[in-house]
């Protein structure tokens, strides 16, 4: 399985997704400001990856800590779930992960714990989020692969493989469960620009798995939906809101929109984690602008003339209304998502 994040007695480790497919290479973060730059930086990327990373930058905090106690430590943890809350704004499986280690804590400190005790706590529980993260992927697989034609092509948009998670990916575990179901999937990746998740990582990692890949320009996926290629769109999400709306990597509410045109089966794959029902609907989802220098620069090389207006956001927003299923590990969640949402969590608790 790729290692996309290895917790190692001298830190985390990532396989730097700047540098894929060309290179294969590691950065071992040691401290938890180091865990928000490679964050930041997109090292690490993808949401389930991005909040566990956090989890074991919090682990790293409390690790390097010279507190003694829990209420010691208390200002300093603060301080640490600030810098990494702080690193990108969309994926609210960030928000999640730091919540998730916030009640830990809080138990620890009503307690009285020591110091020991916390980054033991803390550690284990930033490792049941990776276990948890790999599980919900594989059996919201299960459940997707099943939705997904016994052959053809499928399209799908930026990376929601294991590069994205912990193992094996949301909408690539998807593909990779159908492979597994015998189907005979083609996968068709739109490159994705500016960041060439498509091109780089999808292409990479469904490539090292044996699983047939074309890479298309974003701007091919209407002809070729026109030409009868694309049997089924399978994306992830960074965050879904509680009528079903959801952001995902800038260019998905354009392949939305094509399938809908085209009479084409169009899924989100996500974990729970994914879903924020704190959130009512897409327009509430914050959008990360990221530099422009994305846009600009290609391999360190200028594309567009200096000083042009320039639009970078992250992400867009796919409306309810274009989906035709929401995968997740708890089950399929079909229209109308305010209710179908609403009863999972329900029946969850
Ligand atoms: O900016 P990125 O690369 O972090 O964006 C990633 C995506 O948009 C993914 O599709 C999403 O996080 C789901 S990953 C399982």
């Amino acid at each position: 399985m790729i290692p996309t994040l290895t917790w190692t007695p001298e830190g985390v480790r990532f396989i730097d997704q700047t540098r894929l497919p060309l290179e294969e290479s590691y950065v071992l973060a040691t401290t938890y400001e180091q865990v928000a730059d490679v964050i930041v930086t997109m090292v690490v990327r993808g949401a389930p990856a991005i909040g566990v990373s956090a989890a074991y930058g919090v682990a790293l905090g409390a690790e390097k800590s010279a507190a003694t106690t829990a209420a010691e430590f208390a200002p300093e943890f603060a301080r640490i779930c600030a810098r990494l809350a702080g690193t990108r704004p969309t994926a609210v499986n960030l928000f999640w992960a730091i919540d998730r280690m916030k009640r830990v804590f809080g138990e620890l400190q009503a307690r009285g714990a020591g110091m020991d005790e916390v980054r033991a706590r803390i550690l284990a529980e930033a490792h049941a989020m990776y276990d948890e993260d790999i599980q919900a992927c594989k059996t919201m697989g299960a459940y997707g692969g099943e939705l997904l034609p016994d052959e053809g092509g499928m399209l799908t948009h930026c990376n929601a493989g294991a590069l994205a998670t912990c193992g094996y990916g949301t909408a690539l575990g998807v593909i990779r469960a159908a492979v597994e179901q015998g189907k005979q999937i083609h996968v068709y990746a739109d490159e994705t620009r500016p960041f060439l998740q498509g091109a780089r990582l999808t292409a990479w990692e469904l490539m090292a798995d044996g699983i047939p890949t074309t890479v298309i320009c974003d701007n091919m996926a209407a002809s070729l939906m026109r030409a009868g290629k694309i049997k089924a769109v399978v994306v992830g999400a960074d965050r879904i809101a509680a009528n079903g709306d959801f952001a995902n990597k800038i260019g998905t509410y354009n392949v939305a929109i094509l399938a809908k045109e085209h009479g084409i089966p169009f899924y989100c794959a996500a974990p729970w984690s994914t879903i924020d029902t704190a959130t009512p609907n897409g327009e509430a989802i914050p959008i990360e602008e990221r530099n422009a220098i994305e846009v600009t620069h290609h391999g360190g090389k200028q594309l567009t003339p200096h000083g042009v207006g320039i639009c970078n956001p992250a992400f867009d927003v796919t409306p309810a209304k274009y989906v035709t299923a929401i995968i997740t590990e708890r089950g399929v969640l079909r229209a109308p998502y305010a209710e179908s949402l609403r009863e999972m969590e329900l029946v969850a608790k």
